[in-house]
């Protein structure tokens, strides 16, 4: 979006080392930092990837939030996902434009705004969350990023497993949860064929325990697990190599497709 900033706007503020700050752009606020100060009318009414300057004439660009920056700088609340793993669940989950899916848990809502960006205005998200607590949180992150709550977003509060009867044209089954299996259990038989179910986990027995049911219920074909990792790298004059420190491990994706008739279960001994 290239139109100029405007009152209300969320506007991420780089600095000269690359420091990054999110702020919600307020009539005769001002943003305060180690270098000075910048009021929000100044912003107001620029283009995104504007140059402006501090009190102390230090360099600021504004630039408007990806999504990536925006869950990575949005307060927490449940354990959310992060773009490492958002991206390969967007796409080994097979989300696309006019899908209807179902998420649970919304828990902080880092991945129901990645699902809402993928489905797109024609599709629908349909987010559970069994605690009130977090799914009030997840609203407020969610509103705040879209201006308010899309229409094409439905929040439910409770156990994903009743909500499947309410909603039988699912493409997608989205999931992070501790027990998915309890999950797919539930979605056994019900999901519509060829619909994929993609669940991030973050331990091994949970994994083992997942697709296990997965194969025993013979209603999914294919269980595939694979984990992503995301090593960034320094790139300053000749020291171009990787960085010192990344994070190891987050969490492992299970994917399997929905078949369209119960699968006959081989006995191999
Ligand atoms: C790790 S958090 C999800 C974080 C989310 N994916 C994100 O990116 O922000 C897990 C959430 O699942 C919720 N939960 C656990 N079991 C559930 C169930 N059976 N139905 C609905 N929500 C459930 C928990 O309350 C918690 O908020």
């Amino acid at each position: 979006m290239s139109t100029p900033f405007a009152n209300g706007d969320l506007c991420l503020l780089l600095d000269a080392k690359g420091r990054r700050y999110l702020i919600d752009l307020a009539e005769g606020g001002e943003f305060q930092y180690h270098a000075g100060s910048l009021k929000h009318d100044d912003i107001i009414g620029a283009a995104p990837a504007s140059l402006l300057r501090s009190n102390t004439d230090s360099r600021l660009v504004a630039l408007r939030p990806r999504l990536s920056d925006y869950v990575l700088k949005m307060p927490r609340g449940a354990q959310l996902i992060y773009p490492k793993d958002l991206g390969p669940m967007i796409h080994w989950g097979d989300v696309a434009p006019g899908h209807t899916v179902v998420e649970a848990g919304t828990g902080s809502g880092a991945l129901t705004l990645a699902l809402l960006r993928a489905v797109g205005p024609e599709g629908r998200v349909v987010t559970v969350e069994r605690r009130d607590d977090h799914r009030q949180h997840a609203a407020k992150i969610i509103a705040r990023f879209h201006g308010g709550l899309p229409d094409n977003l439905t929040m439910l509060e409770g156990d994903v497993c009743d909500v499947f009867d309410s909603y039988p044209g699912v493409d997608r089954l989205m999931l992070d949860l501790p027990e998915p299996w309890t999950v797919v259990e539930a979605a056994a038989g019900l999901l519509s064929a060829g619909a994929v179910v993609c669940a991030y986990v973050p331990t091994v027995p949970q994994v083992q325990r997942l697709t296990d049911t997965l194969r025993r219920c013979g209603w999914f074909i294919g269980p595939e697990t694979f984990e992503g990792l995301h090593r960034e790298w320094k790139v300053e004059g000749r020291s171009v190599r990787p960085e010192t420190q990344m994070v190891g491990h987050t969490g492992f994706l299970t994917v399997a497709t929905h078949a369209s008739a119960q699968l006959h279960i081989e006995e191999d001994g």
